[in-house]
């Protein structure tokens, strides 16, 4: 949020006079150097002093002087790490006002008008009272899994926090803020896996923690464990670890995965395979199937993190997620299924709803298979091709040569989970790509 906030002021004060325009950075540069003279004066002493200062003088004067003095000074206030994230009121005040006076600031200072208005809209979005959140969600919170989540979290009546990289990056949270409940009870916040202690703010106080966010890639593009391994399984010790700061913590629930438990070359084909499996490390490394080492990995060290520090962790494993998508985007997982064989296939909804069972539910423990129902890519297009025959889908793939399995999921149905069909998933999946455009009929 700090980073909305200074943006759009820099955005507003570009101009310290109207022959050579300057940015807000070499303002504050110089309006600081100014209030610096005394080394013994206080931080408020050195802001009003800052604020005297010539270079900025044409942005005190006018209908908009007052905000903007109140909003700079706060600006200078602000300690380094929070710059101006705690200042939304005299920024949103500032901003009122010039959309009152266009004739405020010089012409320069107001060209970027719209983009300022919709930074306003964000800053407004996310400085909304809060009341005492009961909940924390995820921390991959604007991917349509995640999306669907943070849905059903709001309609079960939550308060909300989502953690996001970029909060103002509306083409990834726009539709966010049109989830019924949204206004009153979600709130985003900016996060990365890579940076320690980022989930500080956005976790403490939070009686629940839903972990999602973890890359969802093939292949790096250039190195694994940076792109793919650090993030997944640091990122996942450094959620962890803000975990243990909250004192109020009841529950972590970590999205983990169905193939931390089916990638292993020693599967009884007789035997569904259950919540006991993990996945070899060992395979994994030999064919360089890195997600699957990064889910694996990540799941079993949050498993020895929480032992070791008393966390309720439960872990969900849902297997390939499909249904309608919030977001106008597409996910990574979007692509071709003939690559992936044989694979369980889950609705995004019960994903959702399971991991809101699993929070809930007292005896809830260990980890959970989320699965509806496993098939081989010939039997899922078979399926697939009768109930849409206008689509153009193949009607034979090629065999892959991967060992067949089943999955065990009573575990999760004996907590009261029911789970829709495969042909279920497909039809909302294929509706709302109908609505969304993306195909035409069916
Ligand atoms: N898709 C499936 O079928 C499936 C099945 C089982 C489990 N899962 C699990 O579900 C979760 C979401 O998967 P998805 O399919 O929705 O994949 P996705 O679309 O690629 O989403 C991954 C999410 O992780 C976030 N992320 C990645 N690196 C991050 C970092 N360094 N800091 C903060 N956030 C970071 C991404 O944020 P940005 O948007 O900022 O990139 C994105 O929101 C993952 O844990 C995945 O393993 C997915």
């Amino acid at each position: 949020m700090g980073q909305v906030q200074s943006d759009a002021i820099e955005n507003q004060f570009q101009s310290a006079d109207d022959s050579q325009p300057r940015s807000l950075d070499s303002l504050i540069a110089e309006a600081a150097a100014y209030g610096e003279d005394s080394e013994n004066e206080s931080i408020d002493e050195k802001a009003r002093k800052a604020l005297e200062c010539p270079c900025i003088a044409h942005l005190r004067g006018g209908p908009c002087g007052n905000q903007f003095s109140d909003a700079f000074l706060c600006f200078l206030k602000s300690t380094a790490e929070e710059k101006g994230s705690d200042c939304v009121s005299p920024f949103v005040a500032l901003q009122s006002c010039i959309k009152a006076n266009p004739n405020a600031f010089s012409k320069d200072v107001l060209e970027d008008d719209d983009d300022d208005v919709r930074k306003q809209d964000e800053v407004q979005k996310e400085d909304t009272p809060k009341q005492e959140y009961r909940i924390i969600p995820p921390i991959w919170s604007v991917e349509s899994k995640a999306s669907w989540l943070i849905k059903r979290l709001l309609l079960s009546g939550y308060h909300v926090i989502g953690t996001v990289r970029d909060p103002g990056n509306q083409k990834k949270v726009g539709h966010l803020w049109k989830l019924q409940g949204a206004k009153e009870r979600l709130r985003l916040v900016k996060a990365n896996l890579t940076d320690e202690g980022s989930f500080d703010d956005a976790i403490i106080g939070c009686e629940g923690v839903f972990h999602t966010a973890s890359p969802v890639l093939g292949k790096p593009t250039f190195d694994v464990t940076v792109e793919i391994l650090n993030p997944a399984v640091d990122g996942t010790l450094n959620v962890l670890r803000s975990c243990k700061k909250n004192p109020r913590l009841r529950r972590v629930v970590l999205t983990s995965s169905s193939s931390t438990v089916r990638v292993r070359d020693d599967i009884d084909p007789n035997i569904p395979l259950d919540e006991s499996s993990w996945s070899s490390v060992d395979f994994c490394k030999k064919f360089e199937i890195w997600y699957v080492l990064s889910k694996t990995l990540a799941e079993k060290a949050a498993w020895e993190f929480c032992e070791q520090n008393n966390i309720d962790l439960v872990t969900l494993l849902p297997s390939f997620i499909i249904g309608p998508s919030l977001p106008p985007e597409l996910c990574s997982t979007a692509d071709d299924f003939e690559f992936h064989g044989r694979m369980g296939y889950v609705h995004i909804d019960d994903v959702a709803l399971s991991h809101i069972l699993v929070y809930e539910h007292p005896s809830a423990h260990g980890r959970y298979l989320c699965s509806s129902k496993v098939l081989d890519n010939n039997q899922l297009v078979s399926v697939l091709s009768e109930r849409y025959p206008s689509l153009p889908i193949p009607k034979r793939f090629k065999k892959q040569d991967r060992p067949s399995y089943e999955f065990n999921i009573s575990k999760l149905e004996s907590l009261g989970m029911k789970f829709k069909s495969v042909e279920e998933m497909f039809d909302d999946c294929i509706a709302c790509f109908k609505e969304g455009g993306l195909i035409s009929s069916i």
